[in-house]
């Protein structure tokens, strides 16, 4: 019944994603040479804890934002490099204003936080006199976000908290990475457990499927070269390489649950020593 269920969505373009099974059966399905001692099923229970870091205790006081708990930690781990400056954050998806006056009390009190959403009643949070800002768009709209890119940015952080629609993250994505993030920065997209909801799945490959892409592309000096390519010293040692900008200025991706990580910053050739 699945299978033919899967066979319908594919065809009417329902489901289009290279992982058909996966989605549309919604059970995880691992190839053959996956170690199968690492998929036997074992019981995990739900938390009895709050997150004990300080961006939780923020997040707490204010009943408008909109976070699962499990983040927390991973925000800390990631942007707790960014709080000894002032620092200009994009948020995409402000809902009802939580999240941008959370980030303004964790962050440095001279930082920039600016949200965009497509829903109007959103301006309402804007608080100006304290650099938060609000503008309304779509963050499908390159052009629109090309406009907030012009007005407050380059960012060292964006986030993705918006439609959570596959098609629109990716756009955002490919529309802010190269020319709104400063080097430097992180670009994080969460609640990409939408990924594996078809009902937020509208385009042929998830964003989860484009960003397991950019893992090869972080790989990418070595297609097709040698280690002494990039032996110090060695004869067969280059120099210069052509790389995708992607591959040039991305120093690092963090997979977690529900949250993709990505390190912007202006790479070198990778260089080994043997003495
Ligand atoms: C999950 S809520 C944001 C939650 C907020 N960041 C928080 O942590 O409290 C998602 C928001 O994205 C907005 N949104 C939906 N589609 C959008 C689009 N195409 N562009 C920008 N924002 C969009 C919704 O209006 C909604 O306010």
């Amino acid at each position: 019944m699945r299978k033919l269920l899967n066979k319908l969505l594919i065809k009417f373009g329902i489901l289009i994603t290279k992982a058909p099974v996966l989605l549309a059966n919604q059970e995880l399905s691992t190839s053959d040479s996956f170690p199968v001692e690492l998929t036997e099923k074992i019981v995990v229970d739900a938390p009895t804890d709050t997150p004990d870091n300080e961006l939780f205790d923020i997040f707490s006081s204010d009943t408008d934002v909109h976070k699962w708990h499990h983040y927390f930690d991973i925000y800390s781990k990631h942007f707790e490099q960014y709080r000894d400056r002032p620092i200009r954050m994009l948020e995409i998806g402000v809902f009802r204003g939580g999240s941008l006056r959370m980030w303004k009390n964790y962050f440095h009190a001279d930082s920039t936080i600016v949200g965009i959403d497509i829903d109007k009643s959103c301006q309402a949070h804007e608080i100006a006199d304290k650099n938060v800002f609000v503008r309304i768009g779509s963050q499908a709209d390159p052009h629109f976000l090309n406009q907030v890119n012009a007005e407050f940015g380059p960012f060292d952080i964006i986030l993705d908290d918006g439609s959570h629609k596959t098609h629109h993250q990716i756009i955002s994505f490919g529309a802010l990475f190269r020319s709104a993030l400063q080097d430097g920065g992180c670009y994080m997209v969460e609640d990409t457990h939408s990924n594996y909801w078809l009902k937020h799945v509208d385009s042929g490959e998830t964003f989860i499927d484009l960003a397991k892409q950019m893992v090869d592309m972080l790989h990418e000096p070595y297609l097709g070269r040698k280690e002494t390519n990039f032996r110090q010293g060695h004869a067969d040692a280059v120099d210069q390489m052509e790389l995708s900008y992607l591959s040039a200025n991305l120093s690092g991706i963090a997979f977690y649950d529900s949250i993709v990580v990505f390190d912007k910053k202006k790479r070198y050739l990778p260089k080994n020593e043997l003495r």
